[in-house]
């Protein structure tokens, strides 16, 4: 089956997607996206991130005439003309648009959007993962979801090659979240992660599992120190396409036993019910 994609009102088949070389998405990374899981084929809680898109489009001053309304009808013609699969995701691109010259400063042209449904293998996360530490190198508006990515290609890109799974990027020897997910910690019986704030994007796994948390342990939004990091009982990592992945290393150092722990177990199985009672209903 042809893979269908959305690009400016058409349905088109992936390889007949194309967008103009004067896009502003192409030629300054001048756009936003966000990724929405989907699980048996229904969204996990799509509004928070079209509201997260929504906030990344204000900040950049992107007027998009679709509403959130015209998106999921756009997700829901994608699911009909498309492969289904136990779990996908559903990407959103927006960009400035396409202008004839080149300039930095913009004038308002229509913007472009694209969408993609994709199936995704889930990862068997139950041995954890190994996770590298690094330096912020990225702009200081991490809270808008830009798809300039490249500080987090690269910083992906080394955790791949020393057989890592994610990448902690610090700042002044502060934890702000990884290279593609948000972080948190256990101390003894609390689950601590960064506050929000603009050196981090404000992921929704992070808010579902510090709600689910909250159902069996104290939950705080802290600065984390690189020193606190390396001593927790536990490191979780959230994503939307990963879920929460147990950390059982950081760089050359073992967290707690070097096994996912007993509150990540918990964490899980709450994670898990919300997306039962998703699929079900
Ligand atoms: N990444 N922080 C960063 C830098 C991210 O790129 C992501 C998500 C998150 C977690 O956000 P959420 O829980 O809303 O997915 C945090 C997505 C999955 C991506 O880039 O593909």
């Amino acid at each position: 089956m042809e893979e269908i994609v959305y690009l400016n009102g058409k349905y088109l088949p992936i390889e007949q997607a194309t967008v103009s070389v004067t896009d502003r998405g192409f030629l300054f990374g001048d756009g936003i996206y966000d990724v929405i899981s989907l699980y048996g084929g229904k969204p996990f809680y799509a509004q928070r991130h079209l509201q997260r898109l929504r906030h990344g489009l204000k900040k950049i001053d992107v007027q998009l005439a679709m509403t959130d309304a015209e998106i999921m009808q756009v997700l829901q013609q994608l699911l009909e003309k498309n492969k289904a699969a136990p779990q996908q995701i559903f990407y959103i691109q927006v960009t400035r648009g396409a202008s004839q010259f080149r300039s930095h400063v913009f004038e308002e042209v229509k913007p472009t959007f694209y969408a993609r449904l994709q199936s995704i293998e889930p990862k068997d996360l139950s041995a954890g993962i190994k996770v590298i530490t690094c330096e912020d190198t990225r702009w200081n508006r991490a809270d808008v979801k830009s798809i300039n990515l490249l500080p987090n290609v690269l910083m992906a890109q080394a955790a791949q090659k020393q057989g890592a799974a994610e990448a902690i990027i610090l700042s002044k020897g502060f934890v702000l979240e990884g290279a593609t997910s948000n972080v948190l910690i256990v101390e003894g019986d609390k689950v601590i992660t960064a506050p929000l704030s603009h050196e981090i994007l404000g992921g929704i796994t992070r808010e579902i599992v510090m709600s689910v948390a909250s159902e069996f342990a104290a939950v705080k939004e802290e600065q984390i120190s690189k020193e606190r990091l390396l001593a927790a009982d536990e490191v979780w990592i959230t994503s939307s396409s990963r879920g929460i992945a147990p950390v059982v290393q950081i760089d050359e150092q073992l967290v707690g036993k070097g096994a996912p722990g007993e509150f990540y177990q918990k964490a899980l199985g709450l994670y898990e019910q919300r997306i039962a009672q998703l699929t079900c209903s």
